[in-house]
C-alpha cells in the first residue's frame, strides 16, 4: 500500500477512535456483546493448588500412556523425555546442582498445575480439545513416568491436590514473609 495511503487510514482510524472513545462520553462505542454464564464459564478453567474447581473425573498412567503416545510424544518425546519440546520427566535434585533440569517432576511445586495447565494449553496445536477423563490420565502418566505415583493409582479430582510434588518445599513463600534479605 503506497505511503500516503496508509497515513490517511491512520488520519481516519484516529479521528474515528477520538470521535467514539470519549471518556466522558455516556454511551460506550457500541463494540463486542455482553458475555453470557455460559462464555464465563468456559473461561474460568483455574485450579489453585488446593484442587478447588477441579472437574469430577479420573484415570490412570496405564489410559494415560495411549493419550499421551496419540497426543504427546510427537513434542515431548518418548516417555516424556523431551525433544523437540520440553522434557517432562527427570532433573529430580537436580535443581541445587551446577546443572539444573527443570522439569514438572522436578520443579513444578503443584500436581494441580500440570492438570491445569494441560488442559487449558495442550496439545499445542489443538489446546481445549482433551475430556477431563484424559487430561486426568495423562496427567497420572507424567506423575508416574516422575516416579510420584504409581501406575495403577487412580488419580481423581479427589485426591490430585493431595499429591506432593518433589519440590514442594523448594520455594520462598513471599506472602507469609516480612521482608527478607538474599546475599
Ligand atoms: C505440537 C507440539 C506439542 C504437543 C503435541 C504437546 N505439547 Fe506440551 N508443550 C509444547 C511446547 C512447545 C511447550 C512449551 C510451551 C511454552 O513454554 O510456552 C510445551 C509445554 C508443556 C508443558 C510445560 C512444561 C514445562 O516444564 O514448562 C507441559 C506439562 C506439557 N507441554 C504437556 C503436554 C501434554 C500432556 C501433551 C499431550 C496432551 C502435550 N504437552 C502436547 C509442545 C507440545
Amino acid at each position: 500500500m503506497p505511503i500516503y495511503k496508509l497515513s490517511s487510514l491512520l488520519f481516519i482510524s484516529f479521528l474515528s477512535a477520538s470521535c467514539t472513545f470519549s471518556p466522558s462520553s455516556p454511551k460506550g462505542p457500541d463494540l463486542g456483546k455482553p458475555m453470557t454464564q455460559e462464555d464465563v464459564r468456559k473461561l474460568d478453567i483455574s485450579i489453585g493448588p488446593d484442587g478447588i474447581g477441579l472437574p469430577s473425573g479420573s484415570g490412570n498412567a496405564i489410559s494415560g500412556q495411549k493419550v499421551y503416545i496419540a497426543k504427546c510424544q510427537s513434542c515431548h518425546g518418548e516417555k516424556g523425555l523431551g525433544k523437540p519440546a520440553d522434557a517432562l520427566v527427570g532433573g529430580i535434585n537436580s535443581l541445587a546442582t551446577n546443572k539444573p533440569i527443570r522439569t514438572v517432576g522436578s520443579f513444578w511445586p503443584y500436581a494441580t498445575t500440570l492438570f491445569d495447565y494441560t488442559r487449558r494449553a495442550m496439545p499445542l496445536q489443538n489446546p481445549k480439545s482433551l475430556s477431563n477423563e484424559e487430561v486426568y490420565a495423562v496427567t497420572a502418566y507424567v506423575l508416574y513416568l516422575n516416579g510420584i505415583i504409581s501406575e495403577d493409582y487412580l488419580l481423581s479430582n479427589q485426591n490430585l491436590a493431595a499429591i506432593k510434588m518433589p519440590n514442594k518445599d523448594g520455594f520462598i513463600d513471599f506472602s507469609k514473609q516480612g521482608s527478607v534479605q538474599y546475599k
